[in-house]
C-alpha cells in the first residue's frame, strides 16, 4: 500500500478516536479488579506515575511513528528505518504489535460479550430481588455455559468488525462523536449516585490514602502493564491511528487530553464500583468477576437498581466497542498492506480472533482443567502475559526507535511541538521512560 489517503477530518476527531481506543475494559473492568487485587491506593498511585512517566511519552513516540510513516505499522517502520539508514528488521516490531493486539482482542471480545449478556439480563430485570448468593451463582452458571458465552463473543466480534470493514476514519468518526460524550454523561451520573451511598467514604479512603507498605515487585509490574493497556500503548495500535492524523496538530496536547480523559474514566468507575463494594461489605480482591458479580448484587438492593445496571452495562459495551475497533485496525491494516482487500482482510481477522477467543470461552468450562505454567487457565494466561510483558516490551522498542533511530527532523515534524517540545520529549524518553521500563521488566521477570 502506498501512502494512505484517509485522514481524521478534524483535530477533535483524532482526539476522540484515540480516547475511544484508550477508554474501555481497561478503565471499567480491569482497573477496578487490578486495584482490588493489588492493594488499592498503592496500585492507583503507581499506575498514575507510570501513565505520566511512560504512558504519555511512549504514546507520543508510537503515534508519531504512524504519522511520519503514513502507512500500516509494519510498512511505516520499514519505511522510516530505511530513511534513517537503519535495518529494515524494525518492521518485525509491527508484527510483534499485531500479535499482541490479536491476543488482547481474542479475550477482549469474550469479556465484552459478558457485558452484552449482562445488559440484556439487567434490561429484563433478572437481578431484581435476587440474593447475593443467587447472583454469584448465576455468574458462575453463565461462565460455565459455553454456548451462551460463544453467542455473545461472536455477536461482539461481528459488531466490531462491521465498523472496521467500513474503514475507520468514516465509520469510527461518527461513532465516537456520539459515544464519548454519552459515556461521560452516564459515568458522571453513576459516580454522582455512588457518592450518596454508605460505602463512598470507605471507597475513597481505600483508593486515596497512601499505603506504601502494599507496594511489591508484582504490584509495580502490574501497574506498569496496566498503564500501557489502558492507554492502548505498546502494540502499534495507535501507530495505525497516527497514520490518519491531520497535518497540523500538536501531538503532546492531543495526547495529554487523551490521558486526562482516560484516567478520569477509571477514577469515576473506581469510585462507583468501590462505593457499592464497600456499601455491601464485599471483597475488593474478587478478581476478574469483581464488576460482574458485585454490581448486580449491590444495585439489586437499591431503588431503580435494574435501570442503573442496564445503563452501566450499555456504557461499558459502547466503550469496549470503540477500543476493540482499535485493536482490530492494525491487524486489518497489516493484511491490507500485504495486498488483501479490506473486506477480505476483516473477514480473515474475524475468523482467527474468534477461534482463539474460543479458548478463553472454554477456559471456564470444557478447558477449565487445562493449565499453563502451573495454575493458569488459557484465559488467565492471555489476560496477563500480553498486557504485562508484551505491551511494555513493544513500548520499549517503539521508544528506542522514535528517540534513538529516527532522524531528528522527521520526529520534530511529526511531534509538532516546536524544537523545545521536541527536546523535552526526547530527553524524557531517552533518560526516564526507557530505563524505567527496562528496570521494571527485568526486576519483574527475575
Ligand atoms: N485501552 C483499551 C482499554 O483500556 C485496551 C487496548 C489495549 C486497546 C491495547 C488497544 C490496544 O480497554
Amino acid at each position: 500500500m502506498s501512502e494512505t489517503l484517509e485522514r481524521w477530518s478534524t483535530r477533535r476527531a483524532f482526539i476522540l478516536a484515540v480516547t475511544g481506543a484508550a477508554v474501555g475494559l481497561g478503565n471499567i473492568w480491569r482497573f477496578p479488579y487490578m486495584t482490588g487485587e493489588n492493594g488499592g491506593s498503592a496500585f492507583l498511585l503507581l499506575y498514575i506515575a507510570f501513565v505520566l512517566l511512560l504512558g504519555l511519552p511512549v504514546m507520543m513516540a508510537e503515534i508519531l511513528i504512524g504519522r511520519a510513516g503514513r502507512r500500516s505499522p509494519m510498512q511505516a517502520l520499514a519505511h522510516l528505518a530505511g530513511q534513517a539508514g537503519a535495518t529494515p528488521h524494525w518492521r518485525w516490531l509491527g508484527l510483534f504489535g499485531v500479535t499482541t493486539v490479536f491476543l488482547i482482542l481474542s479475550f477482549y471480545s469474550v469479556v465484552s460479550g459478558w457485558s452484552i449478556e449482562y445488559f440484556i439480563e439487567s434490561v429484563n430485570g433478572n437481578f431484581v430481588g435476587q440474593t447475593p448468593d443467587e447472583i454469584g451463582a448465576s455468574f458462575n452458571a453463565f461462565l460455565a455455559d459455553p454456548l451462551r458465552m460463544t453467542f455473545n463473543h461472536t455477536l461482539f466480534l461481528l459488531l466490531t468488525l462491521s465498523v472496521v470493514a467500513a474503514g475507520v476514519s468514516g465509520g469510527l468518526e461518527k461513532l465516537n462523536n456520539l459515544l464519548m460524550p454519552l459515556l461521560y454523561l452516564l459515568l458522571l451520573v453513576l459516580a454522582g449516585y455512588a457518592v450518596t451511598t454508605d460505602g463512598f467514604g470507605a471507597a475513597a479512603a481505600w483508593l486515596f490514602t497512601p499505603n506504601p507498605a502494599a507496594i511489591t515487585v508484582s504490584v509495580v509490574l502490574n501497574a506498569m502493564g496496566h498503564a500501557f493497556f489502558t492507554l492502548a500503548v505498546g502494540a502499534c495500535a495507535l501507530m495505525a491511528y497516527g497514520a490518519y492524523m491531520p497535518d497540523h496538530q500538536s501531538l503532546p496536547k492531543a495526547v495529554a487530553a487523551v490521558a486526562v480523559l482516560d484516567v478520569t474514566v477509571a477514577l469515576l468507575a473506581g469510585i462507583a464500583i468501590f462505593s457499592v463494594v464497600f456499601s455491601q461489605g464485599m471483597d475488593p480482591g474478587e478478581g476478574p468477576g469483581l464488576m460482574f458479580v458485585t454490581l448486580p448484587i449491590a444495585f439489586a438492593e437499591l431503588p431503580g437498581g435494574a435501570w442503573w445496571l442496564a445503563i452501566f452495562f450499555l456504557l461499558l459495551l459502547l466503550a469496549t466497542w470503540t477500543s476493540s475497533i482499535n485493536l482490530a485496525e492494525p491487524i486489518v491494516a497489516t493484511l491490507q498492506g500485504a495486498g488483501l482487500r479490506r473486506g477480505r482482510a476483516t473477514a480473515l481477522v474475524g475468523v482467527a480472533v474468534w477461534a482463539v477467543g474460543m479458548l478463553s470461552v472454554m477456559s471456564f468450562s470444557t478447558m477449565a482443567d487445562v493449565h499453563w505454567f502451573g495454575e493458569m487457565t488459557f484465559f488467565d494466561l492471555v489476560t496477563t502475559v500480553p498486557t504485562d510483558i508484551f505491551l511494555p516490551v513493544g513500548g520499549l522498542l517503539i521508544a528506542i526507535f522514535a528517540a534513538w533511530v529516527m532522524p531528528r527532523d522527521t520526529v520534530v515534524r511529526a511531534l509538532d511541538a516546536g524544537p523545545r517540545g521536541f527536546r523535552a520529549w526526547q530527553a524524557t524518553v531517552r533518560f526516564v521512560s526507557i530505563p524505567l521500563v527496562v528496570i521494571v521488566l527485568v526486576s519483574g521477570l527475575l
